[in-house]
C-alpha cells in the first residue's frame, strides 16, 4: 500500500553522521510524535495477527517498548521487555550479542513467557539483526513459539531480515 509507505517515510527523520560520521540515522521520534503516523505504524505491525491468539509481545529496548506496548494493547496480549543486561530485577535468561565494537548482553525474565506461548517480537528497526537474533535466542531458551518478528524499518543492505529468516523466523517490515 503506497500511501501507508509514503506516510511512514515522510514521518521518519534522517540525521546524517549520527551517532558517528557516515551513518544516516533513521529517527522515529518524529513518527511517534505524529498521531496519524504512529497509528499507521501500529496498524501495520499488528497486520495479520489479530485473530491468532497471540499471548505476548516481546518488545526490544528501547523503541520496541513504545511500539510493542501499543501493539500488545491492540492484540489483547501481554507485554514482556527484552532489555540490556542489569536492568531487570527478577531471575533472567541472558544471551551475548555482537555490536559494531565488541559484545553486549540482553536479558529477559525467565518467567516472562511460558513454554508454548505465542509471541511476536517488536522493534523499530532491523539493521544487522544481531539484536533481534538475541531476542529470538532468549525466547527460544524458554520455549516460546515465535510467530513473527515485526519492525517498522528494514535496512536491507545490512542483512538482518535474512539472518532471522535463516533461524526460521517469519519477518514483517513496513518500509525499507
Ligand atoms: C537500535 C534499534 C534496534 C537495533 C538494530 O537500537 O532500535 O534495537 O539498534 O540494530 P541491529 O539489527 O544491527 O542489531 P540501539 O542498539 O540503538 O538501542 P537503544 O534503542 O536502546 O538506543
Ligand atoms: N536508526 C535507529 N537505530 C539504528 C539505526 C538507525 O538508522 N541503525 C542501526 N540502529
Amino acid at each position: 500500500n503506497t500511501s501507508v509507505r509514503d506516510k511512514l517515510l515522510a514521518s521518519i527523520r534522517t540525521i546524517p553522521d549520527y551517532p558517528k560520521p557516515g551513518v544516516q540515522f533513521r529517527d522515529i521520534t518524529t513518527l511517534l510524535g505524529d498521531a496519524d503516523a504512529f497509528a499507521t505504524a501500529v496498524d501495520g505491525l499488528v497486520g495479520p495477527f489479530a485473530d491468532l491468539g497471540i499471548d505476548k509481545i516481546a518488545g526490544i529496548e528501547a523503541r520496541g517498548f513504545i511500539l510493542g506496548g501499543a501493539v500488545a494493547h491492540r492484540l489483547s496480549a501481554g507485554f514482556v521487555p527484552i532489555r540490556k543486561k542489569g536492568k531487570l530485577p527478577h531471575e533472567t535468561v541472558r544471551v551475548a550479542y555482537s555490536l559494531e565494537y565488541g559484545l553486549d548482553e540482553m536479558e529477559m525474565h525467565r518467567d516472562g513467557v511460558k513454554p508454548g506461548e505465542k509471541v511476536i517480537v517488536i522493534d523499530d528497526l532491523i539493521a544487522t539483526g544481531g539484536t533481534a537474533e538475541a531476542a529470538v535466542k532468549l525466547l527460544r531458551q524458554i520455549g516460546a513459539d515465535i510467530v513473527a518478528a515485526c519492525f517498522v524499518i528494514d535496512l536491507p543492505d545490512l542483512g538482518g531480515r535474512r539472518k532471522l529468516e535463516a533461524l526460521g523466523v517469519s519477518v514483517r517490515t513496513l518500509i525499507a
